[in-house]
Order: structure tokens, then C-alpha cells, then sequence
């Protein structure tokens, strides 16, 4: 990753962070070199980038199967395209029989994993591109801590990092990668201050992204202000408005793994590069929700070497 940030070409950042979240799931998952960088579209990266890909009758599909299950289920409807079914459930079983061989009690999941961590990596250097002070800032706090640590990222070193923890929940809040949340509704609910019941049955989408730009919870939402999330600031955020990773009993699992890969990825890049945007790419984004928010055209930024040692 950082070979191809130094080459001194503008940079479509979601590709290069795709390819290393790609990477680490696959082998912190499956225990599976992707080599991503190497090749240019290994079987992981090429199956995962499809499980997004959105197209109108993969949209009609869904609707079919969340609408209409048993219909769904008796037409043998899938929402993933056969090959890339094929492809998972064959790697998901040799892992699985390899740990069950080998006594490994870890089971991972991969699609979940990697493009939600790469869209919040892309949203959140294309802010630090933007607000240099910002970027400053975060990257004094990664030199502080290194330092200390005598330049070793350690599980210690990240929870130094609360400034870090700010750039990164400021991120998710401005842009919830997954910017919905589906439930269905599990037995009739008389919603508070109003005449509407959600039946049984019901298939809800709670709009995060619609929380998380409401100034009633978040004042001035356009903003891309990491203090919301000091201490100071953090007890003002009103319970349920917040909600980049769900919640309840079917919040996101891969919460504290995502937000471990996220910091490792920003600290590897910070300490070495300098990013400003590129003219290639619209401030403020126009945004795309498919199944995880992206911006259109891509996110294209200027990488500029630094000449800073961090243990000078
Ligand atoms: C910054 C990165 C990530 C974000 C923003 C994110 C966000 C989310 C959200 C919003 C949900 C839906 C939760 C709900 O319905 O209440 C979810 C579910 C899930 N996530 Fe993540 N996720 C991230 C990283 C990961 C990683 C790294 C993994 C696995 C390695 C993962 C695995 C899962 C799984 C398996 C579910 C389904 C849980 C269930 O239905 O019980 N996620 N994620």
C-alpha cells in the first residue's frame, strides 16, 4: 500500500483501501494471502466487489425475498449470483474444515468485513484531505503515541489514540457507510406521540444517515467536526441517534475488528504521506446508497510524501 501511495500519481483511494481491507480479511478470516496489490483482481477481491454491485434485477430479488419470503424461498431465489455463492460457501467450507481438522475455533466472515471498513477509510481521508488542520492534528497524535511505543502500532498504542477514535466515529457519523438498518417488525408496535402502528410483520428500514444529518441530534450536520465526540461533548449525543454499527442483539460483530483495521490503515498511511484532494473529485460528494455509501465518480486524492522521522 504504501508503494503504490508513493508513486506520485493521484490516487483512487477506494481501490487502494479496498484492496488492503481485502487483504486482511482474507487473511485474518481464512488465512488466505490475496495478494490484492500484486494481482489485479484476485478471486476475493473480484467475488467481493460483485456481492456489492448493484443491478435492477439483483434490487428486485431483494425486494422478492425481504417482501415476500416464502415466495421467495418455495422460487429458490438468492440474492447472490451463483458463481459468487459458489465461490464463498467453497472457500467457507474448506476453512471450516481445515479449523475443525486443526482444532481452529474461529469462524469470520469476509463480505461483511472489507468494504464496510474501506468506504469508511475513503470518507474519512477525503475529510483529512479537506481540513489540514484536522490532518495535522490526527497526525501529531500518531507520532506522539509511536513514540512512546519506539514506532510500534501496538493494541496499546491504538487506544492511546483517542483523537484517532474522534476522526473515525466523526466519519461514520457524517457518512454511515451502511445507511440503513432492516428490521421486521416481530409483533405490533404503537409508535410513541402518534397514531401509526408498525404491524407484525412489517419490514422497516431505519434511516441512519437521515439520524446522523438531523441538527436536531447532530447541530450543523454538514460540518465535518470530530469534537462532537470528545468527552466533554459525548454525553450530548442522544441515545439510538447514533448508529454507524446498528444495535441490539444484531449489531454489527466485526464492530471492534473494523474499527482495529480502520486505525492500523490511517496510522500506516498518516505517518508517511500527506493527502490534499484532487480536482477529479466533487467537495461535498454526491453519494450513493447501495448497499454500502459511496461517492459517485469515485475518490481521487493528491498523496504527497513526508520527510518527517517519527522517532526524530
Ligand atoms: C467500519 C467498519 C464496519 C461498519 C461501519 C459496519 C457496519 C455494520 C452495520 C450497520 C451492520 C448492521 C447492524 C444492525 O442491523 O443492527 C453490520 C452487521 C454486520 N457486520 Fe459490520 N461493519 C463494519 C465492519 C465489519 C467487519 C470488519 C466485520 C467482520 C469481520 C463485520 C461483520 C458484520 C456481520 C457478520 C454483520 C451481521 C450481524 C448480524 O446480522 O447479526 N462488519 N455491520
Amino acid at each position: 500500500m504504501n508503494e503504490m501511495a508513493d508513486s506520485n500519481e493521484v490516487i483512487d483511494i477506494k481501490d487502494m483501501l479496498a484492496k488492503f481491507t481485502t487483504d486482511v480479511i482474507g487473511s485474518c478470516a481464512f488465512g488466505i494471502e490475496c495478494n490484492s496489490f500484486e494481482t489485479a483482481d484476485s478471486d476475493f477481491r473480484k467475488y467481493g466487489k460483485s456481492v456489492f454491485e448493484e443491478n435492477a434485477f439483483k434490487a428486485l430479488k431483494m425486494m422478492l425475498a425481504f417482501n415476500y419470503e416464502n415466495l421467495a424461498k418455495k422460487l429458490r431465489i438468492t440474492i447472490l449470483d451463483k458463481d459468487v455463492e459458489n465461490f464463498f460457501v467453497k472457500i467457507s467450507t474448506e476453512t471450516y474444515n481445515y479449523r475443525v481438522r486443526n482444532n481452529i475455533k474461529r469462524v469470520w466472515i469476509f463480505v461483511a468485513g472489507f468494504d464496510t471498513s474501506a468506504a469508511t477509510l475513503t470518507f474519512c481521508l477525503l475529510e483529512l484531505a479537506c481540513n489540514y488542520d484536522i490532518q495535522d492534528k490526527l497526525r501529531e497524535e500518531i507520532f506522539d503515541v509511536l513514540y512512546e511505543y519506539n514506532g510500534e502500532i501496538t493494541y496499546e498504542a491504538l487506544h492511546e489514540m483517542k483523537y484517532m477514535d474522534q476522526v473515525i466515529n466523526e466519519t461514520l457519523r457524517k457518512y454511515p457507510v451502511v445507511s440503513m438498518i432492516l428490521r421486521k417488525c416481530t409483533q405490533d408496535y404503537q409508535v410513541p406521540f402518534s397514531n401509526s402502528v408498525i404491524e407484525k410483520g412489517t419490514f422497516t428500514i431505519i434511516s441512519a444517515m437521515g439520524l446522523h444529518r438531523d441538527p436536531e441530534y447532530f447541530p450543523n450536520p454538514e460540518k465535518f467536526y470530530p469534537d462532537r465526540f470528545s468527552d466533554a461533548n459525548l454525553s450530548k449525543i442522544r441515545a439510538g441517534s447514533y448508529l454507524p454499527f446498528g444495535d441490539g442483539p444484531r449489531i454489527c460483530i466485526g464492530m471492534r475488528f473494523g474499527m482495529m483495521q480502520v486505525k492500523i490503515c490511517l496510522i500506516t498511511l498518516l505517518k508517511n504521506f500527506e493527502f490534499s484532494l484532487n480536482s477529479q473529485t466533487k467537495m461535498p460528494p454526491e453519494l450513493d446508497f447501495g448497499f454500502i455509501t459511496t461517492a459517485k465518480g469515485g475518490v481521487w486524492l493528491n498523496c504527497q510524501k513526508l520527510n518527517k522521522d517519527l522517532l526524530q
